[in-house]
């Protein structure tokens, strides 16, 4: 399939703006390693919904039930491998195209796929964290806990996943280096997401009105997409197999 029109003209500014450029990451971004989003069609998990265990009251209820939901999750992330957008934005960070990620995923594909420069504003699900004496542990990806409930070795107190859940606030380390990344950047990737959970849709919203250019790559239209300047409706694995090519292509 020939690259459409607004990939050609996506990849004339990637070549143009090329080192002043930052991808911006949601669900939609992992949903071609076989990761359901949380929203879009497909965007169903297992029974339940998302909003109903991804919750600190979820949590408090019910710890087991919103384990098995995660160890679940983890289960598929587990098997899952890089998409060519993961690879290509890895191989533009590498190559100062890109100068780095900022995501919502909590999945580790961008680390996976070799990008160095990855802003996790929603935690990862590869770490947990202690509800007591709050000490983090990486688990290392694809290490799923065994227990039901897994316990702090420290002060024996119950593990969570160290991720940000609904109604829990972003890290506010992360959202300013996300915002330092941001303010250097002349263009802007928004990769596969809706861009309804706040603060992260913030980045994108205030970078637009600071005029820099968005370049949204989603099969849906988005809260966003009137804030771009291109859009670029296919699945994002495809549209960075097109993107890689035109801008490589120049470059070489
Ligand atoms: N992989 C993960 O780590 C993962 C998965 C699900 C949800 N989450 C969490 O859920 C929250 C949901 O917000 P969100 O905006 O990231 O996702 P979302 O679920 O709200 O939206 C997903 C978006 O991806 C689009 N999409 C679907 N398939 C796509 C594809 N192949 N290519 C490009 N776009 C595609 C959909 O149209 C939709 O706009 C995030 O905070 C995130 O932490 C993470
Ligand atoms: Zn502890």
């Amino acid at each position: 399939m020939k690259p459409s029109r607004e990939c050609k003209e996506a990849a004339s500014l990637i070549k143009e703006y090329r080192g002043s450029i930052v991808a911006f990451t949601g669900a939609g971004a992992s949903a071609e390693a076989g990761i359901p989003t949380f929203r879009g069609k497909d965007g169903l998990w297992n029974r339940y919904r998302p909003e109903e265990l991804a919750t600190p009251y979820a949590f408090a209820t019910n710890p087991r039930r919103v384990w098995e939901w995660y160890k679940w999750r983890m289960s598929i992330i587990a098997k899952a491998q890089p998409t060519m957008a993961h690879k290509v934005l890895a191989n533009w960070e590498r190559d100062g195209i890109l100068m780095g990620v900022v995501t919502q995923n909590v999945d580790g594909l961008h680390q996976r796929a070799g990008s160095f420069k990855v802003i996790e504003l929603h935690g990862s699900i590869w770490r947990v964290r202690c509800t007591s004496c709050g000490i983090r542990r990486d688990l290392g990806f694809g290490n799923i806990p065994k227990e039901d409930i897994p316990r702090c070795d420290e002060c024996g107190n119950i593990l969570r996943p160290d991720v940000v859940w609904f109604q829990e606030p972003v890290p506010l380390d992360q959202f300013q280096r996300a915002e330092e990344l941001f303010s250097e950047a002349k263009v802007i990737l928004v990769i596969g997401t809706s861009g309804v959970v706040m603060p992260a849709a913030l980045l994108p919203i205030n970078a637009a009105r600071e005029g820099k250019i968005l370049i949204e790559v989603n099969p849906e239209e988005t809260n966003l997409s009137n804030l771009a300047r291109v859009r670029i409706r296919e699945p994002a694995g495809k549209a960075f197999e097109h993107l890689a090519r035109l801008v490589e292509e120049d470059l070489t």
